[in-house]
């Protein structure tokens, strides 16, 4: 059995993010189910709901933060993938002693009162992966 249960999220890097907001409604009539200011990352996130599922749209709100220097580097765009899981600190666990490079080396707490941990992207094919447990 997989221990992913959901895609919980993709996280989009964009410079703007009411200017974000705005497009997804107007292309869309999607809505916001969800504004948080996440103070450890140094972002503002909306996140619009798709089925079981989140856009979650994200803009720094100080140049210190980690997703400035990313939009910096590599410009707006998919900036991560956020997958559910029961249980984020045996998911994490796990990876760790198979060889998986992390970002987080204990779960902590994310937006909506989550628990996550990242793995980095260089030993995850190029993509920076965020384990959620709700
Ligand atoms: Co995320």
């Amino acid at each position: 059995m997989s221990a992913l249960t959901e895609l919980d999220h993709v996280g989009i890097a964009v410079h703007d993010l009411e200017a974000a907001v705005s497009w997804y409604a107007e292309m869309f009539g999607a809505t916001v189910a969800h504004r948080e200011r996440i103070e450890s990352d140094g972002v503002d996130e909306a996140l619009i709901k798709v089925a079981d599922s989140y856009i979650q749209l994200l803009a720094p709100y100080t140049d210190s933060s980690p997703l400035a220097k990313f939009l910096e580097r590599r410009g707006e765009g998919i900036h991560h993938v956020g997958y559910r899981v029961e249980d984020c600190d045996a998911a994490l666990e796990d990876v760790k002693a198979k060889g998986a490079r992390v970002v987080d080396e204990h779960p902590r707490t994310g937006s909506r009162g989550t628990t996550v941990a990242f793995l980095h992207p260089k030993s995850a094919f190029g993509t920076l992966i965020e384990l959620v447990q709700e």
